[in-house]
Formats: C-alpha cells, sequence, structure tokens
C-alpha cells in the first residue's frame, strides 16, 4: 500500500507509515500468527496533531500490511498511546466466553469549560483478529483528576499459583503508578515507583514492565522496568529511555540499582517511547520491542516530505551478567536476516592508517558487521553514506574508550541546530576487539556494539547519492579479524 516507497529517505526496511505523521509505537500484540503494530498517527498532517491508531499487521516483523485506522477520536477525546492484549479467558466479558484482543489506551481531552488537560484510560475491543475496533461503551475504565500527566497503560497477565489478574503500568507525572484488575475495566491502585529514582530530565511516559532471562542462567530472570522520559529544553539529549532492573511481587516494583544510577537503552538520539510486544517472546524468553525512532526535540522537523518518521528494526530484549551488573542486550531479531543479499567478506587483513579497505565499495541500505582488533590503534571507524560533502561516522575512539556515531556532516542537518551532533558512550573492548553490527537504511543507522550490550540508534538524511564507504584508523595498525557486508533487501521488492 505504500506506492511511493521510492521517496526520498525512506526506510526501505524499516516500518514507515504510508503517509502523513507518525510517532510512538502502540498497542503491539501477537496472536493467531500475527504481529500487530499499532502507532500514533496524525492522518491529516506530516505533523503532531489529534492522534489515532494507525494499523499494520506482519507475519514476521519486517514485512508490513497497511491496514485501515484502527482508533479515531471520539467523544472520549483523542487516542493517546496504550497497548493490547489478548484476553484469553474472555474476563472482560467482551467477547462471548472467545479469546479476543483489548487495546487499552489513554483518552486526551480537556476538562468541559477549562483548558486543563484530562488524560483517562480506555478499552477498545475487536473479536475479529484485529481487524475491526468497537469502543468500550463504559469509557473511560480509570480516572485520576490529581494528576494531568496520566497515561500510556501497558498491560500484562500476571498469573502465579494462588493468583491470577490484569497488571497496568501507566505514566503519572514524575512517576509510575501500577493497578491491577480481574477484568481489564475495574482497576486498583497497587503502588508506585520512580518519583526519586533514575532520570527525572523530563516528564515520564510509556513505561512497560517485563520479565526477562538473564543470559546463560536458567531461572535467574528478572523484571525490567522501561520507562521514557520527554523533552526537555535544559538538555541537547531529548527525549530518550531508561530502564530499572529488580523485582515484580504482582503488586510492586523494586530497582535493584541505587536510586540514583540511571541506565540508558540507547545511546543514540532517536529511540523513543518503545515497549514490548504482548503475548510473545522467543524461545530463550526474549521480549520483542520497536522503539520511534525520533526524537521529540525535532520530530516535527525532519526533512521527509510525505511522511514523518520510521520505528527501529525490532529487536530481542534479554538481559546478560557483567562487571557492572545485569544490563540489557538488543538484538535485531533474526528475522532481518532474510533481509540480507549475498555478502562481501574480508577476514584477517591489517588495516593502516592510508588504506581503506572499503574504497570502491557502494550501498545505501545495508548491514555490516566486524571483528575487528584495535591493536595499536587510537581510533578505528567506519564513514557510511559518504561522499565529498558528506559522512556518518560509527567509530571507537581507543584513548576515551568511547563507541560513537557522529552525524555533524551526514547530510541534510540544518532543520534544527542540535541534530547535527556527535555523541557516543564509554564502552570497554573485551579483549581489545570491537564487535559490531551496522545497520544502515535510507534515514537511520543502528549500531549494536559488544553483541547488543551497547547500542546506538540515529536518524540521517544523507543524499540518495551517498553510497561510499571508509574504513578508517588513527594512530596505529589495526587488524579486521572479519567484515562481512550484506547489502538488504527492501522490503517493497517482490
Ligand atoms: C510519547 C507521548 C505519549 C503520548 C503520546 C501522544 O511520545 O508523548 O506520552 O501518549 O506521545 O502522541
Amino acid at each position: 500500500t505504500i506506492t511511493n516507497y521510492r521517496e526520498k529517505y525512506r526506510a526501505q526496511y524499516h516500518f514507515t507509515p504510508p503517509a502523513k505523521w507518525m510517532n510512538d509505537p502502540n498497542g503491539m500484540v501477537y496472536y493467531d500468527g500475527e504481529y500487530h503494530l499499532f502507532y500514533q498517527h496524525h492522518p491529516d498532517g506530516t505533523t503532531w496533531g489529534p492522534m489515532h491508531w494507525g494499523h499494520a499487521i506482519s507475519t514476521d516483523l519486517i514485512h508490513w500490511e497497511h491496514r485501515p485506522i484502527a482508533l479515531k477520536p471520539d467523544g472520549n477525546g483523542a487516542i493517546f498511546s496504550g497497548s493490547a492484549v489478548v484476553d484469553w479467558e474472555d474476563t472482560s466479558g467482551l467477547f462471548d466466553g472467545k479469546p479476543g484482543l483489548i487495546a487499552i489506551f489513554t483518552h486526551a481531552d480537556v476538562y468541559p469549560g477549562s483548558n486543563r488537560t484530562r488524560q483517562r484510560q480506555s478499552l477498545a475491543y475487536s473479536s475479529d483478529r484485529g481487524r475491526t475496533w468497537t469502543m468500550y461503551a463504559g469509557n473511560p475504565v480509570l480516572v485520576n483528576e490529581d494528576i494531568a500527566d496520566f497515561r500510556d497503560p501497558k498491560v500484562f497477565w500476571h498469573e502465579t499459583a494462588t493468583e491470577k489478574y490484569w497488571v497496568m503500568i501507566l505514566a503519572a507525572g514524575d512517576r509510575v503508578h501500577i493497578y491491577t484488575s480481574p477484568n481489564l475495566i475495574e482497576w486498583s491502585f497497587a503502588s508506585e515507583f520512580g518519583a526519586s529514582e533514575g532520570s527525572h530530565d523530563g516528564v515520564w511516559e510509556c513505561p512497560d514492565l517485563i520479565q526477562l532471562p538473564v543470559e546463560g542462567k536458567s531461572g535467574a530472570a528478572k523484571w525490567v522496568m522501561i520507562v521514557s522520559i520527554g523533552d526537555n529544553a535544559e538538555f541537547q539529549e531529548g527525549s530518550r529511555t531508561q530502564y530499572f532492573v529488580g523485582q515484580f511481587d504482582g503488586h510492586a516494583f523494586t530497582n535493584e540499582a541505587s536510586p540514583d544510577t540511571v541506565l540508558w537503552l540507547d545511546h543514540g538520539r532517536d529511540n523513543y517511547a518503545g515497549v514490548t510486544w504482548s503475548d510473545v517472546s522467543k524461545a530463550d524468553g526474549s521480549k520483542l520491542f520497536i522503539g520511534w525512532m525520533s526524537n521529540w526535540k525535532y520530530a516535527n522537523l525532519t526533512p521527509t516530505v510525505e511522511w514523518r518518521s520510521a520505528m527501529t528494526l525490532p529487536r530481542a530484549l534479554y538481559l546478560r551478567e557483567g562487571a557492572s551488573g545485569i544490563r540489557l542486550v538488543q538484538e535485531p531479531v533474526s528475522e532481518v536476516r532474510q533481509l540480507r543479499l549475498p555478502d562481501r567478506q574480508w577476514q584477517e587483513t591489517v588495516i593502516g592508517p592510508n588504506h581503506n579497505l572499503l574504497s570502491g565499495v557502494e550501498g545505501d541500505c545495508y548491514e555490516l558487521s566486524c571483528d575487528i582488533d584495535l591493536g595499536e590503534a587510537a581510533e578505528v571507524g567506519f564513514k557510511l553514506r559518504k561522499s565529498e560533502k558528506e559522512e556518518t561516522v560509527v567509530g571507537y575512539d581507543a584513548r576515551s574508550r568511547s563507541l560513537f556515531v557522529d552525524r555533524s556532516r551526514s547530510g541534510k542537518i540544518d532543520f534544527h541546530s542540535e541534530f547535527p551532533c556527535k555523541h557516543g558512550i564509554q564502552a570497554a573492548l573485551p579483549g581489545g576487539r570491537l564487535k559490531l553490527r551496522l545497520f544502515i537504511d535510507q534515514s537511520s543507522i543502528e549500531v549494536f556494539a559488544n553483541d547488543g550490550e551497547v547500542v546506538i540508534t540515529d536518524q540521517i538524511f544523507p543524499d540518495a547519492t551517498s553510497t561510499g564507504m571508509e574504513l578508517y584508523v588513527i594512530g596505529g595498525e589495526a587488524k579486521v579479524v572479519a567484515l562481512a557486508l550484506y547489502p538488504m533487501k527492501s522490503i517493497y521488492s517482490l
């Protein structure tokens, strides 16, 4: 249904709306062999406006069938972010004893006779595998008149030997609230978390609460709370996402780190409001995540014309125990590999300062994976989407021990003063070896380092003709142990 997929900057293997504005991913749920992805959508403009839920369905998380708009503003307001679940046991009583899909979202409007914002939680349901949606007649189902920012409900089923019920986590100003319900309709307050934990650089939004396995340790699962924090003019990073690792007892979450510890989910600028799919996990227990690949600092200004913004690659989330504690790991879902076209490989090659191993190699949409032994080099990296006038740099600076992306000359950058920038994160290299997987599309770069422990996601807007590549090294020789370049097939090609 995207007719003009060759237009400038249109992602070739990331999810984009066919037209007009998109922000947060919403209502991700897996049911009857299908992955549903809804999204914050303004169908009448390419900037944020009255919110609807756009909708797409996939059987492989890669190729998406665009569906009609699922939820539209009604008498209770616009449709802000939220989640969806399979009501397997018809606890809601809306499905005649059969399973059905329920979306739980924020209805946003203003208090009658005022301009004070009002955010209330509502339901919509579908008995036809998500094809059509009906607003629940008793909306809203959860209100709190004391809190202005009260939104983005994420719901999951909690079942132990002795109890079973629904749990909702939602953003409540500068913290999250947790509620429970037997039927998705009547909700009781259970606990709150976060008023003095983590980062409060912006309003809290779009929380998620999931149990994840710890790699290599069966039975050692932990609970992870994901919290996005909104833009704040004081901080150049703009909107971004943090996470906490701890325990959940069915009613309350406890953070295992000290309250002032801040763990960022992504060290780039463009991974926001991401949450996980309901009713599915991979065989190893990992959960599936997707984020909005933009930033409220400049989301309304990016230089696309017919549509705005893309989602990250779908990613599998799990935990890994390392020297500094238990950390989140992200990997592109394995389904992404089906897009690889025949590759080019390089092995066991020493590279020095005046030799570009990738000279003459070109590409616009591709995956690049490498193992490079840094040796004596002070800095090693790639210059991608390169031409005489532009390039995006992904490098490792051994002097500061930091992995970085520099998009200050990445193409179109002048739509916001803080878009051009270089940013990164300190990351030790196990055994002095730089292990990267990079995913380049028409308007994005995703960097997965150290087997998914360090992630940098950024939008870039290079010219279509900037297709050069360089592997550079500064201050000494390094060794390419293995390097593979996979051109990526467009999801629009037959
Ligand atoms: C996050 C957010 C949510 C809200 C939605 C509105 O990006 O601000 O908190 O529900 O976007 O579109």
